[in-house]
């Protein structure tokens, strides 16, 4: 998060010579175009430290360490991005507004500061009402729902009484101003009143992974509509990021996590014992959120409703979760609707015993597909045939695709030859994927596939910075939007834009664009890999072409698998087809 424009960011930069910032913290000494000098990220007695004038970058060639001026001072004394500017900025003799961005920043922090003291408070008021003889119909409603008081406790839960203002005399009284408390999201601010947005209903606060209330969510007590009305985002307030349940399902020691629908099932959940439950608040699932849950767990039980609504959701939700590289599973409930519903008909062992029984997301996806095009029509009949080919593609070990083939085919009478021709048509617009995945471990291939590709990504973006001349052929097969997945596709934009000015080509422009250390790290790694230095012309040409060709069957691979209608494919065919006749795509190195 930086409050410094590009232009500031620049400025910096360049009024900071990269060899005389790092010779002034270490020995560096010339050795042709470049400087070396022993690395000051790792224990060494040789150099393999190396910093490039001309590219304004640095790279250590025995730990990794890489990046631009900033990165390296950022590293090296420990500073966040924002202490860097400063710290360079005084290096160089400039004020850059310094003050005023630095007092913009704190200004942020300080309003987010106050606004977590706010939602304290406005939770701590609702959590005092709902025990409150005011609150006495909240209070019953919540225990009509079964639960205790101390899960009333634990996750805070509130009422927010009938009157339209209560909360907002409180913090008045409690010295708020209107400027802070219009930032909370928690009023309806008109021009001659202020309402509170929750009113007559049951106050859910939903926190952050640290347990810090950062919104809220509110049920009516009966059948009013709309029955959950909940924060807007706020600076506090990410619904994509945050998952309600997740300062307490973090703590577990559960190796995977229940992921559900509502608020309610969260807490029907925690309180019968399952506490890594989780829900997202009031949106859809986001890949944010995938993300997140990834480093709490390797697999997901999902507990969606079992409603239409449900079904859908889950089927957005798996392809996100296992492109996170997670495994997920479907926990059925039927008859009953939701979590929360089932547990209070059937109890926990019930429940345990279907998490025990919950469906692999391969049969869930395909009993869905089957249901979706009916099997009397011969033509819905072929795209079931289809979507169920391309998911078999998702197992890269064959003989796990070769089971599920032999299991769905029986199981849904399918021809089981011609489901697996169709495989195999797939396949061959899988080429990556294949060969990538074969030294594949449980639940880690993904990983081990991006790193493949981002390796390649990083060599081509650096060959094209080596040879500029290139990018001319290579635009023509390589788009920005081949790239997948950031800071890559983001940093080809870049380079591409650059390239399409005419203006000379800067990695460390291109590093700065990027705050966090780790990220700077990684694109400056993309403009120097490079090819092994002692290949010839011809070896050069063909391993370059080899890299372009990579690259776009990966990018066709990704589109396959994202493809929705069967049409499409025709045009991902020509474009794998197109890939091979070399003598129309071909690079040639000595263009130019
Ligand atoms: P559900 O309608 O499934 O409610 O919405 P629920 O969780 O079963 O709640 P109870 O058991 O009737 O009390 C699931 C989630 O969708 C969001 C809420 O986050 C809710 O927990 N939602 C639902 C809204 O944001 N607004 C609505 O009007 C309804
Ligand atoms: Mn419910």
């Amino acid at each position: 998060m930086s409050w410094y424009t590009e232009e500031q960011i620049e400025e910096v930069r360049i009024s900071n010579d990269i060899v005389n910032v790092i010779g002034s913290y270490i020995k560096l000494k010339r050795s042709g175009s470049s400087y070396t000098g022993l690395c000051p990220f790792h224990n060494e007695k040789t150099p393999s430290f190396s910093v490039n004038p001309a590219r304004q970058i640095y790279k250590c060639f025995g730990c990794g360490a890489s990046g631009s001026v900033i990165t390296f001072v950022m590293e090296y004394e420990n500073y966040t991005f924002q202490e860097t500017m400063e710290a360079l900025a005084e290096r160089a003799g400039i004020t850059l507004e310094k003050q005023s961005a630095s007092t913009a920043y704190k200004e942020q922090q300080n309003i987010k500061m106050q606004l977590l003291e706010i939602n304290r408070k406005a939770a701590s008021y609702y959590y005092a009402k709902l025990k409150s003889q005011q609150g006495r119909t909240g209070y019953s409603y919540l225990l009509s729902r079964g639960l205790s008081d101390d899960t009333i406790r634990h996750f805070g839960l509130g009422y927010a009484g009938q009157g339209g203002g209560g909360l907002y005399s409180y913090l008045k009284h409690e010295g708020y101003n209107d400027d802070i408390l219009k930032e909370t999201g928690l009023f309806k601010m008109e021009e001659r009143s202020v309402y509170d947005k929750f009113f007559n209903r049951i106050i859910f606060p939903i926190m952050d992974a640290n347990s810090r209330v950062i919104g809220f969510g509110g049920r009516v007590m009966g059948d009013a509509k709309p029955k959950y009305l909940n924060s807007p985002e706020t600076k506090l307030f990410d619904k994509s990021r945050n998952l309600f349940g997740l300062n307490y399902a973090r703590l577990g020691k559960n190796k995977n996590i229940i992921l559900c629908e509502g608020y309610m099932d969260v807490i029907a959940l925690h309180q019968a014992g399952f506490t890594n439950a989780v829900a997202s608040l009031g949106t859809a699932f986001t890949v944010q959120q995938a993300g997140i849950i990834k480093r709490y767990a390797d697999e997901v039980l999902l507990t969606y409703d079992s409603d239409t609504a449900g079904r859908k959701a889950a089927l957005r939700a798996i392809p996100m979760l296992r492109e996170a590289g997670i495994n997920a599973r479907i926990v059925h409930m039927e008859p009953y609707k939701d979590p929360d519903e089932f547990i209070k008909e059937m109890g926990a062992d019930v429940f345990r015993q279907r998490m025990d029984e919950a469906e692999n997301s391969f049969y869930f996806e395909i009993g869905l597909a089957r249901k979706e095009y009916e099997a009397d029509d011969p033509e819905q009949n072929t795209k079931f045939y289809h979507a169920v080919a391309k998911k078999l593609l998702d197992f890269e070990d064959k003989v796990q695709r070769e089971n599920y083939l032999e299991a769905v085919a029986a199981k849904y009478s399918l021809r089981r030859d011609d489901l697996k021709n169709l495989v195999v048509r797939y396949g061959n617009l899988m080429p990556v994927i294949q060969t990538e995945k074969s030294q594949k471990t449980a639940g880690r291939n993904i990983k081990t596939e991006d790193r493949g590709i981002s390796y390649s990504y990083k060599l081509l973006l650096s060959i094209i910075i080596e040879r500029p001349y290139l990018y001319n052929q290579i635009k023509n097969i390589i788009k920005a939007e081949d790239y997948f997945g950031e800071p890559y596709r983001q940093a080809a934009q870049m380079l591409y834009g650059q390239l399409e000015s005419g203006e000379a080509v800067v990695p460390a422009r291109i590093i700065n664009h990027f705050t966090e250390a780790d990220i700077q790290n990684t694109v400056a790694d993309m403009f120097q890999t490079g090819f092994d230095a002692d290949m010839d012309g011809m070896e050069l040409e063909k391993a370059l072409n080899d890299l372009v060709i990579r690259i776009k069957e990966y990018s066709i691979d990704k589109r396959t698998r994202e493809l929705t209608d069967i049409n499409e494919l025709k045009g991902l065919i020509q474009e794998k087809k197109a890939l091979q006749t070399p003598a129309k795509l071909h690079i040639y190195l000595k263009d130019g």
